[in-house]
């Protein structure tokens, strides 16, 4: 039963809205065993669970929506799940473009694109082609996405710039790293959502998430909706973000 009543109310007054907001979409394979279905049926579920969620974030106004889609430790399993997840994700990124459209969302894809099947490359391309002068909202899809390769491709990067002796190894700043993850313009997350109860990033946004709020969901991906979202907002809304500093009450 809907723990809010059935109706989506976006203006609630007790929720805080991130701008930004990550959420790792884990939980597939059990929501999958629950019901005796095979794995596949789970992923499947998950990624129609997508639109619900990008629905749910346009309608309170996140203006930045990063999902974790597959993990540079995902290859690890066997190759036919992950076969069926790369050609699950060619066929939903395809079709899945006229409802952006109508939503007015932006797609952008986060990760190490290379290193994906060319058909899969040629569909995140053509979905951010098309996609680009969308204004509402952008949906970020990482995919072969590691963290930690996000930045070991940075720190690439700005040895190059040293080796060619554009800047000094003194010159390296905080904001030289950031200005060189994958989509620089991203603002970090303010919050990120982990269904389906485990209490760790799994690589996720490892840089970006440095004063993310966290918050974790007993709720497995595919079931996770509107209550779920709207419970996440209103303990985001009770968090005390003091960044190393003092509560709001205490400064002088
Ligand atoms: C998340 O669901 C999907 C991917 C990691 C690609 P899982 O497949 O990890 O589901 P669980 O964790 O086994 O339930
Ligand atoms: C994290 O989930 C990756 C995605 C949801 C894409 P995993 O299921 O791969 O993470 P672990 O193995 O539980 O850490
Ligand atoms: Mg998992």
């Amino acid at each position: 039963m809907a723990l809010f009543g059935s109706k989506k109310d976006y203006s609630r007054t007790d929720v805080k809205v991130p701008e930004s907001l990550g959420v790792i979409m884990d939980g597939n394979g059990r929501w999958a065993k629950k019901r005796l279905l095979p794995r596949s049926a789970g992923h499947r579920a998950g990624a129609e669970n997508l639109k619900e969620l990008c629905r749910l974030c346009k309608g309170y106004g996140v203006k930045y929506l990063t999902v974790y889609a597959f993990s540079t430790e995902n290859w690890s399993r066997p190759k036919d799940e992950v076969d069926q997840l790369m050609n699950l994700f060619i066929e939903f990124f395809d079709k899945y473009d006229a409802e952006l459209e109508e939503e007015d969302i932006r797609v952008r894809f986060s990760g190490d694109i290379k290193g994906l099947p060319d058909q899969l490359q040629e569909v995140c391309k053509r979905g951010e082609e098309r996609s680009v002068n969308r204004k509402t909202m952008q949906l970020i899809v990482a995919i072969n996405y590691g963290g930690r390769r996000e930045i070991e491709n940075a720190v690439r990067k700005i040895a190059a710039e040293v080796r060619e002796g554009r800047i000094e190894p003194s010159d390296i700043t905080e904001k030289m790293i950031s200005d060189n993850l994958y989509l620089p313009d991203v603002p970090d997350p303010e919050l990120i959502i982990r269904p389906s109860g485990e209490m760790r990033m799994s690589n996720f946004l490892l840089w970006e998430s440095a004063y993310s709020e966290f918050w974790v969901s007993e709720c497995l991906w595919p079931d996770f909706g509107y209550d779920e979202l709207t419970k996440a907002f209103i303990d985001y809304a009770g968090r005390d973000r003091r960044f190393g500093g003092l509560s709001k009450g205490e400064k002088k």
